[in-house]
């Protein structure tokens, strides 16, 4: 069944940034199936057609490739879902620079493009979109653990996802009022195009897994599934919080019986 939901329909609309891959294509995908339908916001125009076009019998897609740091992109994308459906229930500012370096060694290019992707483009999407936005709707920046600790090596990242907590709360107490909420999921490290280089080395899996009291690792899906939650009838009284999304990584000093004991059983030399 091929959806046919115009202009006027009651269906909600959902416009998610960084829908191309990763984590933000798993949000659309699940979003779609809730019956969202969708403004898909990335670059490369290809993966976004393919998206609409896997998404066509489930729900109605519309796209713009466009960098998010373009002055006019969360204008232009917010004025979609106004043309295209009449209406904007949630906005999920999910798109990101992964670029991590130390503090000492991170350029000003590389601080400046962390900083326009991650929290200005965030930023103006949110601009945009609340003035179309009413009682029932809702913002979700896409955070990090590394928003709420350090993460070694990780400077302007870091600070940029704190920073993203900051304009959360901010939105909730200035919006909440009006019926519009806004909350930020921080997740712990996930296997995407982003993390492969060093989640596909033994060691930081080993470290990873001895420093989370939980027995599985977080996935897209996880965090898609805290979106549909906090978009939710069931998530409308949580407004300004942080949801860590980590086996409690964060919240913990764990460490595994066998990372504690592996030194011990060679004479504590380890
Ligand atoms: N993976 C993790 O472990 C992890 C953990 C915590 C938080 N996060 C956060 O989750 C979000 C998504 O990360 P991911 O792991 O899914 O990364 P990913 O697989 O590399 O995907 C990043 C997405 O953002 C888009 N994007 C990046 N820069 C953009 C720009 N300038 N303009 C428009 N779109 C842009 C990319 O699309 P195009 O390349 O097509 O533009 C892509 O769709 C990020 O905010 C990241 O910080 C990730």
């Amino acid at each position: 069944m091929t959806n046919s939901a115009g202009p006027t329909s009651s269906k909600p609309v959902a416009l998610v940034t960084g829908a191309s891959a990763g984590i933000g294509e798993a949000i659309a995908r699940k979003l779609g199936a809730t019956g969202y339908r969708l403004v898909l916001v990335a670059r490369r125009k290809e993966r976004l057609e393919r998206l609409a076009a896997d998404l066509a019998p489930v729900t109605d897609a519309r796209i713009l490739a466009i960098d998010v740091t373009a002055p006019d992109a969360a204008e232009r994308a917010v004025a979609l879902a106004k043309e295209g459906f009449g209406r904007l229930d949630c906005l999920v500012n999910n798109a990101g620079s992964g670029k991590w370096a130390p503090v000492h060694l991170t350029d000003d290019a590389t601080l400046g493009e962390v900083i326009d992707t991650s929290l200005k483009a965030p930023f103006r999407f949110c601009r945009a979109a609340i003035p179309v936005m009413g009682r029932g709707c809702s913002i979700i920046n896409i955070g990090s653990v590394f928003g709420i600790m350090g993460g070694l090596d990780g400077g302007a990242y870091c600070a940029v996802k704190a920073g993203l907590i900051g304009l959360t709360q901010a939105l909730a107490v200035q919006y909440g009022a009006s019926g519009i909420r806004s909350n930020l999921v921080a997740p712990g490290v996930i296997k995407t195009d982003m993390t492969r280089d060093y989640w596909d080395s033994p060691g930081f899996q080993r470290v990873n897994q001895e420093m989370t009291p939980f027995d599985r690792d977080c996935t897209a899906e996880d965090v898609a599934n805290a979106v549909i939650f906090l978009a939710s009838e069931q998530g409308s009284i949580i407004n300004g919080q942080t949801i860590a999304l980590d086996g409690g990584w964060s919240t913990t000093k764990y460490l595994s019986m066998a990372a504690l004991t592996r030194g011990l059983s060679r004479g504590g030399k380890d």
